[in-house]
């Protein structure tokens, strides 16, 4: 697939047929038609996934039984588990941790790695790191008395650099957290190459990345970026809430957890699972390796499963060109007075769909709520809040409106995304 600075559109047939198969895409049944362009903070949920989650609570069977109802529940666990460690995250080890968000995952990682290993004066982790990943890293780097250093974020791009993180990484790091993909710039972090670099400082150093913004974007390969610890929300992936689910390597599982006793390293799970959001999930892997089936014929699932990922990389990529540069008809964010795209960049590839924006001369929550006045629903990243501002500030701005559309959005929806940011930025803008 040609990797290019404009992307690959779907077919709008093709783009309206993947559409159709998401709950509510262009109108709240209350609210009536909208943009819903706020997928960064909950995505557009499969029908597929709402149904199955709804149909398999009916059953109120155990899914630890042996036979029937029960066992039938039980094989959306299993097969959940495998598909989602094996297919989503693309492990040939490790184990599965189960919590209900990803941040919980996050903390129980973190904290199993830094409270039982015996070495390692410092940790490193990114000022652009959501709260649950710095906070765990923090948390228990101050609990375990080791020295906590933050790597500052290129304020040009909006990224980490990789030759940043070396200057805070040395012999003693014991613990190196990077998230694959910013939640507010949009920019991917090199995870392979921070981790190659940083092996060879220190080989034994435990690798963390937050894959949470990445996973609905972007292939997740654990074994090729070489990492301990990576975690995911399906509430952000185009499936259910209630859940987050994280990798975690063998030498993570050998170390003390919270477990059952009786049970293996490898279980991680505290309690009965829940059919229905494993169910939920497998939906979004057949919805993902339907798409690498319309583009490959391979019946390799993984493989189906990257082309399906690359496929919406490659389509997002086209939006986000679009967004920014427009059309003969309506102009892009680039190009529209008094629009300012925040930590922009000529190189799309390092970009995924998610974009930090302002309009001169008004406030970003005001203008969050004229979109939405608009049928536009967007979000305003503020630094009064506790969840952005270390990483609004840290990325050298005070707020930034951020929008965050879906692969199965189409020309259509980006022409008329700019259209209402030109009228509002006519009318208000100072
Ligand atoms: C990058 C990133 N990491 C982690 C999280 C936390 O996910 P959860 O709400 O499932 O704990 C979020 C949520 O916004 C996020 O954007």
């Amino acid at each position: 697939m040609k990797n290019n600075n404009e992307g690959m559109l779907f077919s709008d047939e093709y783009q309206k047929s993947l559409k159709e198969q998401f709950c509510y895409a262009d109108e709240d049944p209350k609210y009536g038609k909208r943009l819903f362009f706020e997928n960064s903070g909950g995505s557009l949920r499969l029908k597929k996934a709402a149904q199955i989650k709804y149909e398999l609570e009916e059953f109120p069977d155990c899914p630890e039984r042996v036979r029937g109802r029960g066992l039938e529940l039980a094989a959306y666990v299993k097969n959940g588990t495998k598909e989602i460690l094996e297919i989503v995250f693309g492990a040939k080890s490790g184990a599965l941790v189960t919590e209900l968000t990803a941040s919980q995952t996050m903390f129980q990682a973190v904290g199993t790695i830094l409270e039982n290993i015996d070495w390692g004066k410092n940790v490193v982790t990114s000022s652009l790191e959501h709260p649950s990943a710095f906070d765990a890293v923090q948390y228990h780097a101050e609990r375990t008395n080791r020295e906590f250093r933050v790597v500052p974020a290129n304020q040009t791009t909006g990224g980490i650099d990789v030759d940043e993180v070396m200057k805070y990484v040395d012999k003693d790091t014991c613990l190196l957290s990077i998230m694959a993909a910013s939640n507010i710039s949009g920019n991917i972090m090199n995870i392979k190459e921070i981790t190659r670099r940083a092996k060879e400082i220190n080989p034994d150093m435990y690798i963390i990345s937050d894959a949470v913004q990445h996973a609905p974007h972007a292939v997740i390969d654990v074994e090729d970026w070489g990492v301990d610890v990576a975690n995911f929300a399906p509430y952000k992936f185009f499936g259910v809430r209630g859940c987050g689910y994280a990798y975690v390597s063998d030498r993570v599982c050998s170390l003390p957890h919270h477990k059952l006793i009786h049970k293996e390293n490898k279980v991680w799970a505290l309690g009965t699972p829940a059919p229905a959001n494993f169910a939920a999930m497998l939906t979004v892997i057949d919805y993902v390796c339907e798409i690498g089936a319309h583009f490959t014929d391979s019946t390799d699932r993984r493989t189906l499963y990257v082309e399906g990922m690359n496929r919406i990389h490659m389509q997002e990529r086209g939006l986000l060109h679009r967004m920014l540069e427009g059309t003969k008809e309506v102009p892009g964010l680039r190009h529209i007075k008094n629009v300012e795209v925040y930590v922009d960049t000529q190189d799309l590839t390092e970009k995924d769909l998610i974009i930090a924006m302002g309009i001169k001369g008004i406030e970003c929550d005001d203008c969050v709520q004229k979109y939405l006045e608009h049928g536009v629903t967007v979000f305003e990243r503020l630094n009064t809040s506790p969840y952005s501002k270390r990483i609004v500030e840290s990325l050298g701005l005070e707020a930034a409106i951020r929008v965050s559309p879906l692969h199965c959005h189409g020309r259509d929806d980006v022409d008329e995304f700019l259209k209402i940011t030109q009228e509002i930025a006519a009318k208000y803008s100072a």
